[in-house]
């Protein structure tokens, strides 16, 4: 830990020579070789983040080496963002960009994927952790966990900051959103898994995009709904149609994703927003809008899309939110947001406290909270950098075709004369993990597509795209 008691913790210059080992060994200036031996001590997790680093002159006399040596070794880990100097306090060691927000390792159990020589998974859609936030919110849970626990009212609401804080955003973006109207969940899932309890017998019907969110239609089946396909257009929602279908079918409950939709990074235009409010009037269908996407918003200085439903008093929609895509999902942190009738009969399911999250978690979600914007000013410039990249070098295939999506966390590949679960197939004997159309599909069908997420960095995905290549061409020979 960098902090003791609250204290910011140094690594004395004594430890120092054991900690580096063998650094001197190798090519280049001796500060050159001493920067790089404190980052792979960073990376190694020897020097912990946040710990201070000594003096330049003590390191210096404990290593042998002349002062200017050790100071030119700060410089350049300084120009490498690896430590921070500040007057009065010294210099700390801190997460470069390049090693921040990489593709961490989910903290769900995932079995034995993800070991060593596993192939290269695109089948995940997910962001990395913020290490620097996240640390930084853990260890202020941690200082003051002793106060948190001993002033808790006792009505298990360990503190409502995250609440509020949740309530806010609505409140920000014209949503009235007070007294009662948000559950929080362990994510979108289990919001999802609440509302499929609530309003869900056999055989009920749900009406859902086609495609959408695999997570959403595993939950919809398991509760036996029967569910009906809305196609999407290549631009989005017909509403007309969506309309008559509502008409014709009468769904329980319909479930849509209109804010970077996953997978196809779509996003509702306002004019299908302002006919779906108009038209839902007639309908007697609850419909849960999926927001878990809408922070990925990958246009620039784009105002935020508008709400369906503008009053808190709207009994047949429902929001559902997470952190999970604009912070982490390691953080089991989602929502929803509804009547307060709804979140009454939502709360007294049995399965509400095993579906809500850990105290821990809020915790540490309502400090990291406070650095969201920061997080996802570089999480979507990486994004849109990411996007960019796997778009020019698939935009080099006559083979596929696709759209460059407006947000989300992926693009929807097209194939033109392939069958995507062969395509998987073959991609996964060259190394390369990829999720088939039909999962996206209420209907098992869509085979002619593919799921290209672009969180992974652009080397990475330069990987990625070879693979493909080469699995693809393996096709045509075998074709
Ligand atoms: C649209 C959508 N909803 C919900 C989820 C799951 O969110 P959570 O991790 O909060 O359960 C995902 C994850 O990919 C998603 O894309």
């Amino acid at each position: 830990m960098a902090y003791v008691n609250g204290a910011i913790r140094r690594v004395p210059a004594s430890q120092f020579p054991q900690m580096l080992g063998d650094w001197r060994v190798g090519d280049g200036l001796l500060a050159r070789r001493l920067a790089n031996a404190v980052e792979k001590a960073v990376r190694d997790g020897r020097l912990p983040l946040g710990v201070q680093l000594p003096a330049e002159r003590l390191l210096a006399s404990e290593l042998g080496l002349a002062r200017g040596t050790v100071a030119a070794s700060y410089q350049l880990l300084r120009a490498e963002h690896l430590i921070v100097t500040r007057t009065g306090s010294g210099s700390s060691v801190s997460l470069p960009p390049r090693l921040d927000d990489r593709l961490a390792p989910w903290a769900g159990d995932r079995g034995e994927a993800g070991k060593n020589g596993a192939p290269l998974d695109l089948t995940i859609a997910e962001p990395a952790a913020p290490c620097n936030e996240l640390l930084q919110s853990m260890r202020e849970v941690t200082d003051s966990l002793l106060a948190t626990l001993l002033n808790d009212p006792g009505e298990g609401d360990y503190p409502s900051t995250l609440r509020t804080a949740i309530a806010d955003a609505y409140e920000a973006q014209g949503l009235p959103t007070r007294d009662g109207c948000l559950l929080l969940t362990s994510g979108a899932d289990s919001a999802l898994a609440l509302l499929s309890a609530a309003y869900l017998r056999a055989s009920s019907r749900v009406v859902l995009d086609s495609p959408t969110y695999p997570g959403a239609l595993a939950v919809f089946r398991s509760a036996g709904a029967r569910l009906v396909s809305q196609p999407l257009t290549p631009t989005g929602w017909d509403i007309p149609a969506l309309d008559r279908t509502l008409r014709t079918v009468r769904p329980s409950l319909t479930y849509l994703v209109a804010d970077f939709h996953n997978p196809t990074g779509l996003l509702m235009g306002e004019e299908e927003r302002a006919e779906l409010r108009s038209r839902l009037r007639h309908h007697d269908t609850l419909v849960v809008f999926d927001e878990t996407m809408r922070d990925l918003d990958l246009r620039e200085d784009a105002v935020p899309p508008s709400r369906v439903a503008e009053s808190a008093g709207d009994r047949h929609v429902v929001y559902v939110g997470s952190l999970s895509k604009s912070l982490w999902p390691g953080l089991r942190v989602g929502w929803i947001r509804a009547h307060p009738d709804i979140v009454r009969r939502l709360a007294a399911l049995p399965i509400a406290a095993a579906l809500a999250p850990s105290p821990l978690d809020r915790l540490v979600a309502a400090r990291l909270l406070e650095r969201q914007e920061a997080v996802l000013d570089r999480r979507r410039a990486q994004l849109r950098f990411q996007r960019n990249h796997l778009a020019a070098r698939l935009s080099a295939f006559p083979w596929c075709r696709f759209q460059v999506p407006q947000g989300g966390l992926s693009l929807w590949l097209e194939l033109l004369h392939a069958e995507s679960r062969q395509l998987a197939n073959l991609a996964a004997t060259h190394k390369l993990a990829l999720t088939p159309g039909f999962h996206f599909s209420p209907d098992g069908a869509l085979d002619g597509y593919l799921r290209i997420p672009f969180t992974l960095p652009p080397e990475a995905l330069d990987t990625a795209v070879d693979r493909l290549t080469e699995a693809y061409a393996a096709l045509e020979g075998s074709g």
